[in-house]
């Protein structure tokens, strides 16, 4: 993640984050229970929305995570920061009552990987939450998203707008309880039990 990103990061997410997706990582995150994994962090979005849970947020960039001090500071939960990807977990197993990731499957270069961590350190019958924008259903929309993929990865760091996030986590045996869409299906919530 580059530092420059990092610096613009919240601004062009402020009209998203102040609309609609305030409501939509409250809702989410008010699944939380117990200890928390947050995966790619980044500038500490989420932080406001935990309550009575101890968060532990992994982050590979220094800049994120420079950037996310301040919203640990003001958090009521306790929050361990780790600079780690969430492709090789520095930690035990079964290790999480909840395992939380938003907006970063698009983002994550292996994503097999780090579904595996994800499983890994994740209880049995611990929850998984996510928030992630995926391929859409709609043939002209899913081709339009590849075709600006290539494009859309150099200007946002590394972002694919072509993730079928939701189909992987079918691969990895998470058993779905709710899913809900947003935007046309751009965007989808999934709240998962961790079977093993
Ligand atoms: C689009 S931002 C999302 C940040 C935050 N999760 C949110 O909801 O706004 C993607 C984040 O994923 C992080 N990231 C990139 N590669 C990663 C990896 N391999 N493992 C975990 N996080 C990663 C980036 O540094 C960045 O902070």
């Amino acid at each position: 993640m580059s530092k420059t990103f990092s610096e613009w990061y919240d601004f062009f997410m402020k009209p998203l984050e102040q609309g609609k997706f305030k409501r939509v990582r409250s809702d989410l995150l008010k699944e939380s229970n117990g200890k928390v994994l947050e995966l790619g962090s980044g500038t500490g979005i989420n932080f406001p929305f935990y309550h009575g849970v101890e968060v532990t947020a992994i982050e590979p960039s220094e800049y994120m995570l420079n950037r996310s001090l301040k919203r640990r500071e003001q958090a009521k939960v306790p929050i361990e920061l780790v600079q780690s990807g969430a492709e090789l977990l520095p930690f035990g197993d079964n290790s999480f009552d909840t395992v939380v990731a938003t907006l970063v499957f698009c983002t994550i270069p292996d994503v097999d990987q780090a579904m595996g961590e994800m499983k890994r350190v994740c209880k049995p019958d611990g929850k998984i939450l996510m928030f992630e924008h995926v391929k859409m259903d709609q043939p002209f929309l899913a081709k339009l998203q590849e075709r600006l993929t290539p494009y859309w990865k150099k200007v946002c760091d590394g972002c694919c707008l072509n993730r079928e996030t939701d189909l992987l986590v079918k691969k990895y045996g998470f058993k779905i309880i709710e899913t809900r869409e947003f935007y046309r299906g751009l965007f989808v919530t999934m709240v998962l039990n961790n079977e093993k």
